[in-house]
């Protein structure tokens, strides 16, 4: 389904799909063997040395309302993906993705707009490979090769891709619901007290689940409260 790009070195590859857009066709994947100024969530840096497996797929109309689900079928597919070398993924809500408690991979996904009219989405993903070192990652991090799989970086990109475009179809049409079983069962946090950070904003509590629609139900001194957005600590 993808038509794939290959580059050894790019800024950040959701910055090439974003610039070239225009001539490039929907379901366009870019990866590239190192990033200069590769980019997280929240305006964060993520390091991106060789090793490492950094891509990103461009997403172009119709518009999708079911957008900010879209990178948490991407979590699913991650997991689906790393489950074939017979480790055991979980997702921390929103879309980091997880071994034992550490993190393996990160999504960050980016919608564009002319003046107001929609040109694409374009949705970046960092899978830590083949490196050993991740002490800037600045939280527990890990790596397939650390957590004992030795592979490629394009058997994980095409087996993440195979898990994301079969599921892309369903989940455009109906939304977070056809994902919401495959999400849940590799939800870890269910039950336990956490800390959200949005900005400035910080809320503490207990999750009490996941909504059909992909956010989190926390359950809070102020009583219960549905998060969009966030960080969790
Ligand atoms: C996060 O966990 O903060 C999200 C990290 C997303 C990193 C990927 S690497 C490929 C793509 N290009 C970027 O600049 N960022 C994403």
């Amino acid at each position: 389904m993808s038509r794939l790009l290959h580059l050894d070195e790019v800024d950040s590859t959701n910055t090439y799909l974003k610039t070239h857009r225009a001539e490039l066709s929907h379901a366009t994947v870019v990866y590239a063997d190192k990033q200069t100024a590769g980019r997280g969530r929240y305006d964060r840096t993520w390091v991106s040395q060789a090793g490492g497996l950094y891509f990103s797929v461009l997403l172009k109309p119709p518009y999708n309302p079911f957008l900010p689900n879209l990178t948490q079928l991407m979590a699913v597919s991650i997991c689906k993906a790393l489950e074939q070398f017979s480790l055991t993924p979980t997702i921390k809500w929103p879309n980091d993705v997880q071994i034992n408690g550490q993190k393996i991979s990160g999504i960050l996904s980016e919608a564009v707009f002319d003046k107001t009219v929609f040109q694409a989405v374009i949705l970046g993903v960092g899978i830590n490979v083949n490196q050993t070192d991740l002490e800037h990652v600045g939280q527990p991090a890990t790596s397939l090769k650390l957590a004992g799989v030795q592979t490629t970086r394009e058997t994980v990109l095409e087996n993440v891709l195979h898990f994301f475009w079969q599921d892309y179809p369903a989940l455009c049409e109906k939304g977070f619901e056809t994902i919401f079983a495959a999400y849940t069962k590799r939800f870890a946090a269910l039950g336990k007290e956490i800390t959200v950070k949005d900005g400035d904003k910080t809320i503490f509590g207990r999750v009490e689940g996941i909504s059909p629609r992909g956010t989190l139900l926390l359950q809070t001194a102020q009583g219960p409260k549905e998060i969009y957005i966030g960080d969790v600590l």
